[in-house]
């Protein structure tokens, strides 16, 4: 399931950059979901699960403002989730709908720092779907089918891509006997190789799909150099027989 897809040209890419610059104030300050510093430049536009809905106390946080943000994306990226539906439809043959209540796919933004050709986020699985209460909106899924996309708008000069693993968190042999967090760390503490490691590189103006399901982590950037930008638009999905729920 490891594809490279074409999906905007380049004009595109620089109309949805402007937009994403354009957009600065709801920029969401990231620093602290990477690093232990508050100053290191990454951002996003919108809210994301794994991020905001872990604490069931505080995920009021998510819904409140996946409320804000989704009619913001919306209104400025509707042509762009316009032509995600159409490679999901031609790829997958599915059909692509939204919770309204959930948080719409948004943009991940790097900007130029030396830290991220060190670190640029763990070695993970996704499956934050599990925060999310599917079963109120009717949405039967087997999580083997998820499906998590990267579409690369912007890349330092340099590059960017992806690592992934030939490896699974099991964690739908336990479903929700323990919480999300106690999975996380179960999940963090499995030791990966460097060497076992495959590197698949992203390309401007491509979507790149997965599972979720294998470990995978953003690749650090070889030269991040002070002009440069690392910006995609990232989403994941559950797959209920041939439509493909898009959240963040
Ligand atoms: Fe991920």
């Amino acid at each position: 399931m490891y594809q490279n897809i074409d999906l905007l040209t380049p004009e595109e890419c620089k109309d949805i950059r402007e937009k994403i610059f354009s957009l600065k104030d709801y920029w969401i300050n990231r620093a602290r979901a990477l690093s232990p510093f508050d100053d290191v430049p990454f951002y996003c536009i919108g809210v994301a699960s794994y991020i905001d809905c872990i604490d069931p106390a505080q995920d009021h946080y998510y819904f409140d403002n996946a409320k804000i943000m989704n009619k913001i994306i919306w209104e400025n990226f509707s042509d762009l989730f316009k032509k995600v539906e159409a490679v999901i439809k031609q790829e997958f043959g599915c059909e692509v709908r939204y919770i309204s209540d959930f948080a719409l796919p948004g943009f991940q933004i790097y900007l130029a720092d030396w830290y991220f050709e060190e670190f640029t986020g763990p070695k993970h699985c996704d499956f934050h779907h599990y925060l999310l209460d599917w079963s109120k909106y009717g949405i039967n899924f087997d999580p083997e089918e998820n499906m998590t996309f990267t579409a690369a708008i912007k890349l330092p000069k340099s590059g960017g891509g992806i690592y992934m693993w030939d490896k699974t968190y099991p964690y739908t042999k336990e479903a929700k006997s323990i919480s999300y967090e106690e999975h996380r760390n179960r999940m963090y503490g499995i030791e990966l190789l460097d060497e076992e490691r495959t590197h698949y590189k992203y390309e401007e103006g491509k979507i790149f799909f997965h599972t979720g399901n294998k470990y995978h982590q953003v690749a650090p950037i070889d030269v991040m150099e002070n002009d440069d930008e690392r910006l995609t638009l990232q989403g994941h999905a559950v797959r209920d027989k041939d439509i493909f729920y898009l959240f963040w």
